[in-house]
């Protein structure tokens, strides 16, 4: 069992590549975004930083926890020239037969550090047409790569259902049989064909 005193040891600066698109995404319309195993926040908490307001899905309690204290401290640093978006935490299991949200309901999905392929439909059905998708899978440290897809894995499932923008695969591992992969695309039509 964690303790508090160990979550405050969590890295807090967000994914740089999807700073490159908090833009984009923050300007995609009034809906929310949907940070998917969110953790901490980190990137939910930099998105908010943009005015997006953000649901924060993790089935972790306490870091849903320190995530509302982070948006009070960010709150507090002033350091932000507009109006900051809300955090909206939701404690879940998500999984593909259990998927609670409902569909065409946020602007952008992003999830980093958390790449399920099999949520993929999910997020397409939960993602307004035009809304934007952000994914990251983690790097490649130690032993990280038996872990990650394999080549053209994600970029199959990926562009099935999305327009791509920003794809980056690099291969890792002894064998260079995994990959890490950063991917930005989005929803281009409202059903898929049948
Ligand atoms: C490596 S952390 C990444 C956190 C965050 N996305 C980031 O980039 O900092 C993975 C997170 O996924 C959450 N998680 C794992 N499986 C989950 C599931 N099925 N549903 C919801 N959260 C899940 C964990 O609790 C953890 O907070």
């Amino acid at each position: 069992m964690r303790t508090h005193a160990q979550i405050r040891w969590a890295p807090i600066s967000p994914s740089p590549t999807l700073l490159k698109f908090a833009g984009k995404i923050a300007a995609s319309g009034k809906a929310p975004t949907l940070d998917v195993a969110c953790g901490f926040g980190r990137n939910a908490i930099a998105l908010a930083a943009h005015g997006c307001d953000v649901v924060c899905v993790d089935r972790d309690l306490l870091r849903l926890r320190q995530l509302q204290t982070s948006r009070e401290r960010l709150l507090g640093a002033g350091s932000i020239a507009g109006q900051p978006g809300l955090i909206m935490p939701v404690c879940a299991n998500v999984r593909e037969e259990f998927w609670p949200f409902s569909g065409e309901l946020f602007n952008a999905i992003i999830s980093i550090h958390f790449v399920k392929i099999e949520l993929f439909p999910l997020f397409f059905f939960s993602l307004a047409t035009h809304g934007y998708l952000y994914i990251e899978t983690f790097g490649n440290h130690g032993q990280n790569y038996l872990d990650l897809p394999k080549p053209g894995q994600i970029r199959t499932a990926f562009n099935r259902l999305f327009a791509v923008i920003y794809y980056d695969e690099k291969r890792v591992g002894p064998r260079g049989d995994a990959v890490t992969v950063k991917a930005f695309g989005r929803k281009m039509v409202s059903r898929l064909p049948s």
